[in-house]
């Protein structure tokens, strides 16, 4: 594995869950610096691979603004942030309460707008260039029942990501997205079905749900130099589900005859 990311610190925001932990580790194993956050306590395995933690709520304008201040005052070599906390509950259309609606568009949303402001404003200050990855989701182009506040914040994230890499451009602040399909992570916070995962994997081509890993993959390629040219582009990662229709047959009469 290469060490591409040497010399760069990184802010990893949901680093206490299962893709904010799994990209907090492969930015470090490509040699960034990496400095976790989360509203919860990550276990001792992911807090050991960080070079420091602090709690801080992402939807707290005032707290985010002090966190990045002070960990850009601290690592002069600030250049990597990547937006991963993030709320996905399930709930019916019209169980949605103004609450629950608040509540995943400002953990979605909101705070990757003010992280990513935040980060943009210190790196700004010392003329230093960086990138930024917000994780988004196949949710935010594709409707399923129970997530429409999460549908809705994600594709507005996806959106966000454009505005953001076009007015931090100059900056030479590139920023993309990777948005997932299904990924186990066992989230506590966030639970998964076994009904819902079983009628996922049906629909996935390459035959089985994402990893973390896959996903920090992915962002670590965004994060580094092999994508300079790269901003504004939302990378899906999900092994193909969004790709096309799994359930149907060829649509001839014949069966297609095979090249060759
Ligand atoms: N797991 C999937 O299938 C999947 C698919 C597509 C997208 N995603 C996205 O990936 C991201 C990570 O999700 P995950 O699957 O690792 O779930 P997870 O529950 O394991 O991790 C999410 C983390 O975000 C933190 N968080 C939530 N709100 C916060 C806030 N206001 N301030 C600080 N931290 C906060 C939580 O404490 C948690 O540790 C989310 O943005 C999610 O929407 C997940």
């Amino acid at each position: 594995m290469g060490r591409g990311l040497a010399g760069r610190t990184a802010i990893v925001t949901g680093a206490a869950g299962g893709i904010g932990a799994a990209c907090a580790r492969v930015l470090a194993d490509r040699g960034a610096v990496v400095v976790g956050t989360d509203m919860r306590n990550p276990d001792d395995v992911v807090r050991a691979g960080l070079s420091e933690f602090t709690p801080v709520d992402i939807t707290d304008a005032a707290a985010v603004h002090d966190f990045v201040e002070t960990v850009a005052s601290s690592y002069g070599d600030l250049a990597l942030l990547v937006n991963a906390a993030g709320l996905y509950p399930s709930a019916n259309l019209t169980e949605i309460g103004g609450d629950d609606w608040d509540r995943v568009l400002s953990a979605n949303l909101k705070g990757p707008h003010l992280c990513t402001a935040a980060f943009a404003r210190a790196l700004v200050k010392t003329g230093r260039p960086g990138a930024v990855v917000n994780i988004t989701s196949t949710a935010g182009f594709r409707a399923r029942a129970g997530a429409a506040h999460y549908s809705a914040s994600k594709a507005a994230l996806n959106m966000l990501t454009r505005s953001q890499a076009i007015e931090l451009a100059r900056h030479g602040i590139r920023v993309n997205a990777v948005a997932p399909g299904y990924v186990k992570v066992g989230s506590t916070l966030n639970p998964i079905s076994g009904d819902y995962e079983r009628a996922v994997l049906a629909g996935i081509p390459l035959g089985r749900v994402g990893t973390p890993q896959d996903v920090a993959e992915a962002v670590a390629f965004l994060c580094g130099d092999a994508a300079r040219w790269i901003t504004g582009e939302v990378l899906v990662v999900d092994g193909g589900a969004s790709a096309g229709n799994t359930q149907l047959p060829p649509s001839g009469a014949e069966e297609p005859v095979p090249c060759g």
